[in-house]
């Protein structure tokens, strides 16, 4: 079977380092594998507006700016086609049919859509194209036959609706068209669910509690020192906890064996870091200090490499320009056999009798 991988992400702002442990990693791994016959990476504008239909603008600048996060952490678009969801109309005319196969009950059960829409607090009630966005990104999947969905944990959910729509649409129809995929989440524990920097929740740009690729590493710096640790810590020579430390969880998700020879030669280990922390005699500034030049180490290719594609942004449009053309015709054909299998497809099978 061909492997064909999909993935995407909402243009709703600028992609930080909990994208880069929890997702853009795994992907430019793939990438540089080149064990796959087709590769598309997604921005899912049509998605960002069920939740800011009112505030396009916000979807339209971030647009570019995601499309610069995926060049600088390495995304190339010889390998991988880049391109933006509303550019291939057929993704909604998927959604229109599967939405039949769905039930209200089933999406109001979604856990990752449930919790959304607790933090959203939706004032004028839930908007349907919200509640529908599961099935919209069955259709995403679907479209491209992709069979490898690398996310991040909370889309597991998704992956879930997308797998019951495929079962529902075969059977329904009697057909094998459409294939079940597989979600890819990181291995590492670590990285599944990047903390903030407050340690309150997941890092996320509404809460303001992260790092963005495309910070300065003056900014890192600061972000950096005002991260929370342990309260109870307050003399170096104080024991300190390991566990809920946003230095120490940073330096889970980021830190190898050769940083310590770099940059912190009397351990050699983060396990023996962390037992020094424990025992007290550890202050936080050295800790935080191993972990600026660490995240530097993986941060600074990365802003550099986007500040350059920053400078010839037509070409950064032209590649999002070309992936959603051939997007396009991949999805367009797609749309075809699933019209066929449905029995919607009146110029070839008459319904004159
Ligand atoms: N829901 C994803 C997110 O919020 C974005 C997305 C849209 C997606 N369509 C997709 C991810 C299809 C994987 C596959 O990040």
């Amino acid at each position: 079977m061909s492997k064909i991988i999909l993935t995407g992400d909402r243009p709703t702002g600028k992609l930080h380092i909990g994208h880069l442990v929890g997702s853009l990693r795994e992907r430019v791994r793939m990438q540089n594998e080149d064990s796959y016959d087709e590769f598309y990476v997604m921005i899912a504008d049509s998605q960002a507006l069920t939740d800011n239909y009112d505030n396009i603008n916000k979807v339209r600048d971030n647009i570019l700016e995601v499309a610069l996060d995926y060049l600088a952490v390495g995304l190339d678009p010889k390998k991988v086609t880049m391109f933006i969801q509303s550019e291939v109309s057929e993704l909604t005319e998927f959604t229109y049919y599967y939405l039949n196969l769905v039930t209200l009950a089933r999406l109001e059960r979604n856990p990752t859509v449930k919790d959304e829409i607790k933090q959203k607090n939706f004032d004028k009630g839930i908007p349907m194209g919200f509640l529908c966005y599961p099935v919209s990104q069955s259709a995403d999947i679907t479209a491209f036959n992709a069979n490898i969905v690398p996310v991040g944990e909370d889309q597991l959910p998704m992956l879930e609706q997308t797998r019951e729509i495929v079962r529902s649409f075969n059977n329904t129809y009697k057909t094998d068209i459409l294939v079940e995929p597989q979600g890819v989440v990181p291995k590492d524990k670590s990285c599944s669910r990047l903390v903030g920097i407050d340690g309150k929740a997941k890092m996320s740009k509404s809460l303001g509690n992260t790092i963005y690729l495309s910070d300065e590493a003056d900014v890192v710096h600061q972000k950096v020192h005002e991260m929370y640790t342990d309260p109870t810590h307050i003399k170096v020579s104080d024991p300190g906890k390991v566990e809920g430390n946003v230095a120490f969880e940073y330096l889970n998700a980021f830190c190898k064996p050769e940083h310590f020879k770099k940059y912190l030669p009397e351990y050699t280990s983060l396990d023996e870091l962390k037992n020094h922390y424990r025992r007290g005699g550890l202050g936080d500034v050295k800790v935080k200090n191993f972990l600026y030049q660490v995240l530097e180490e993986v941060l600074s290719p990365i802003r550099e490499r986007r500040k350059e594609y920053a400078q010839n942004k037509d070409k950064v449009m032209q590649i999002l320009f070309d992936g959603s053309d051939k997007a396009r015709k991949v999805a367009s054909k797609n749309l075809e056999k699933l019209k066929d299998a449905m029995g919607i497809n009146y110029r070839k099978k008459s319904l004159l009798k």
